[in-house]
């Protein structure tokens, strides 16, 4: 089975308004509409510029698509400085993080939280993009497999159609650190997602789901690490915040 692939940039808490339509502008120029069929780019900018991000998009016909970087799972109420579901719908999100694990470590998000996100997410058919990676004590206590499978288990817990969802592998001591997994570290993981969704979901759709790899992805590092045959793209987080790096890591899919 081919599986699109897929280049996500997580641009974090950066980029204002003004700044992410430059940057926005400056991907749409670069981006040749004949790639939509050969790989899905996403940008995934702070809140504020997901609107402002999508109608340059949409002005340039440009299919490229935008995604949050979390929500809450309610649909509205008292959750001061929460943004919901249908907020991000109507802002032209069509991808959703969940589960980073920045949000995880910084600011405490659970598993729990994390599968009521993704059910959330999916009942509104905007596709998530659910973060699981190790620490680096995990890591080296030889845990990761455990660790990671109990984390896809908990994300889509009572979920038997996962939809769109994307999984992306991210080893905590991989992110921002400029140390990236070995290409074979980041197959093994990524196929072992793919075996846990094979029980989950069944061969054909687990064959169908597309797993990432994240962790001071670069152009440098890109083509080996998406050589493998189960890793179908990245997120990127750093590397993503400049045009050329981007744009590099992006025809490297193609
Ligand atoms: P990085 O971040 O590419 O800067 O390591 C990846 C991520 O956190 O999604």
């Amino acid at each position: 089975m081919q599986r699109m692939p897929m280049m996500v940039g997580n641009w974090k808490m950066n980029n204002t308004i003004a700044e992410a339509v430059v940057l926005a502008q400056d991907i749409s120029n670069e981006y040749e509409q004949q790639w939509r069929d050969r790989v899905d780019v996403v940008v995934c900018p702070p809140f504020l510029d997901i609107k402002p991000v999508r109608t340059v998009f949409d002005f340039d016909r440009t299919t490229i698509y935008v995604g949050a970087q979390d929500v809450h799972w309610e649909l509205k109420g008292a959750y001061t400085g929460e943004v919901s579901v249908p907020m991000l719908t109507e802002a032209g999100a069509t991808y959703c993080i969940v589960g980073h694990s920045e949000r995880r470590e910084l600011f405490g998000e659970t598993n729990e939280q994390v599968n009521k996100k993704v059910k959330a997410l999916l009942d509104a058919r905007i596709a998530p993009i659910v973060c699981v990676g190790e620490s680096l004590a995990v890591h080296d206590a030889g845990q990761t497999a455990d660790y990671v499978t109990a984390e896809v288990r908990a994300a889509f817990a009572g979920i038997d159609d996962w939809g769109d969802a994307v999984v992306a592998y991210e080893p905590i001591w991989a992110i921002g650190t400029g140390r990236t997994a070995a290409p074979e570290q980041a197959q093994e993981v990524c196929a072992l997602i793919r075996s846990v969704a094979v029980e989950e979901i069944g061969a054909a759709a687990a064959e169908a789901l597309r797993v990432l790899y994240g962790g001071s992805m670069n152009p440098g590092n890109v083509q080996s690490l998406i050589d493998m045959p189960d890793v179908d793209g990245g997120l990127v987080g750093g590397a993503s915040l400049e045009r050329d790096s981007f744009m590099r890591m992006v025809r490297a899919c193609l």
